[in-house]
């Protein structure tokens, strides 16, 4: 474990994008609660975790990451949640039964509550107001009280994330993810996607093979990999506050754990030298999401890996690249060289979401799943050139019918962007646009592995 670290050590640090908390009783009041309250995810789960990315770092297997943008208070339903799972689940069974590799699911969700902005304040004619920085530190609403940093919105955010990770738990291992279910995962809105009927085959295909096990005397129904599938969660680490509250030692093996969700994620804007965010990391046991963007050079890179990851475990780093479509072709060959010419054990995922981002004439933001789309063939293009595994994705999506990206099957426009637009920060793909994209996705995994073979003959 690292060395000269404790969960509070990071205050030395330089930190950015932190909340101001005016009253300090307040705040210390909070993280005492919170120290005390239970941890929401185990040690050993996040070890688990740490151990399924390891095969993906080695070529074996997908990582697929996804949820909110921002989870939000205001949004806080069961059906939200399952609603979220159910099209996860339709994606990794897409990629699953396409790759035939295991699928490794991690939802951004039960605690993705933070969110880091460009600027601090916002301004409204002439009325200027803290930024919006997620439920979890402040509101929404244009009003001076819902706009104050607030550090009990961490009481309501852990209780929130408590109760989502408990209905994950249960949907994941108690029936609802049971491959026999599969043609009960669709939901009726993706009805007119062409995309619904790709599925119900592959579906009727799966529920077949199932059939023909049990008729060979093997009962589905018994079978705990059939029955049940492994979800885990993860959020950016992002309001250190919250997070060293949750971070424990771990009674099996002594080190420390951020024990508020399975794996954590650093952000582009958090991840520099001598920030606290990566010092707050360095320290603990989970797998880490890094996020790389245009601005992050090599050398820089694997300073980077060497300060969170000095003993090269596998499965540990995550490196989440997000060029936008147009320079992931460019940008990216240079980092994964570099990684790989260091024998760095690395998951190279991609976030086809963050660099894709434009605003509309009528001023909303949005991301044209074309880029999208086009982000997500230029990253499986490098890592065929160079030789390395495409090994995730990283996304922002939804169960829900929202119109927030344009473009799909089931074209959303300009004009009908503002029909239903929900999200609380960036715009997310909906329930039809996740699953097409997992169907592209499964045809390009599979070009992959062609190639893989070809290399082996
Ligand atoms: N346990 C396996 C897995 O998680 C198979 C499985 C069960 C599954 N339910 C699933 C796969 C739902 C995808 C979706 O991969
Ligand atoms: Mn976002």
């Amino acid at each position: 474990m690292a060395s000269n670290w404790k969960p509070d050590g990071w205050k030395t640090f330089e930190a950015k994008h932190l909340p101001s908390y005016l009253d300090a009783g307040k705040l210390a009041e909070v993280e005492q609660a919170l120290s005390d309250y239970p941890p929401l995810v185990f040690a050993g789960e996040a070890r688990a975790l740490k151990a399924d990315l390891a095969e993906v770092s080695e070529g074996k297997g997908f990582l697929l990451q996804g949820g909110d943008c921002a989870e939000s208070f205001a949004e806080f339903h069961p059906n939200n949640i399952r609603d979220t799972f159910r099209v996860i689940l339709q994606m990794a069974v897409v990629l699953t039964f396409a790759s035939k590799q295991p699928v490794v699911k991690v939802g951004r969700m039960a605690g993705q509550f933070a969110k880091p902005r460009s600027s601090p304040v916002e301004k409204q004619g002439d009325v200027e107001l803290p930024s919006y920085l997620g439920d979890i530190i402040n509101g929404i609403d244009f009003e001076p009280a819902e706009r104050a940093h607030d550090p009990a919105r961490m009481m309501r955010a852990y209780s929130q994330a408590a109760a989502t990770l408990n209905l994950l738990r249960a949907f994941a291992g108690g029936g609802y993810a049971n491959l026999r279910q599969v043609h009960q995962w669709t939901l009726d809105h993706i009805g007119r996607s062409p995309w619904a009927t790709r599925f119900a085959e592959t579906a009727d295909k799966i529920s077949e093979a199932l059939d023909f096990m049990e008729a060979c005397g093997v009962d589905p129904g018994t079978v705990p990999q059939l029955q049940a599938t492994s979800f885990y969660t993860s959020h950016e680490a992002l309001l250190l506050p919250y997070e060293q509250a949750l971070t424990r030692q771990d009674s099996l093996t002594g080190d420390w754990y951020d024990c508020s969700a399975h794996m954590l994620w650093i952000g582009d804007r958090t991840r520099f030298e001598g920030s606290a965010h990566v010092e707050f990391l360095r320290g603990v046991g989970n797998p880490i999401g890094m996020k790389c963007g245009p601005s992050l050079e090599p050398d820089a890179l694997l300073r980077m890996l060497h300060e969170l990851n000095p003993s090269r475990e596998a499965g540990r780093i995550t490196l989440i690249s997000r060029f936008g479509h147009e320079k992931v072709e460019e940008g990216l060959p240079k980092l994964v060289r570099a990684v790989k010419r260091e024998g760095h054990p690395v998951v190279w995922s991609c976030d086809p979401m963050h660099g894709n981002v434009i605003k509309t004439d009528s001023g909303l933001k949005t991301r044209p799943f074309d880029r999208i789309l086009n982000e997500v063939k230029g990253f499986f293009a490098v890592h065929r050139a160079e030789g390395t595994h495409a090994g995730g994705i990283h996304v922002e999506m939804t169960g829900q019918d929202v119109t927030e990206c344009t473009g799909g099957a089931i074209a959303i426009t300009d004009e009908t962007l503002g029909d239903r637009y929900h999200t609380h920060c960036d715009p997310r793909l909906n329930a039809a646009q996740s699953i097409e994209l997992a169907f592209l996705m499964a045809d390009m995994l599979n070009l992959e592995a062609n190639e893989r073979q070809k290399r082996a003959a």
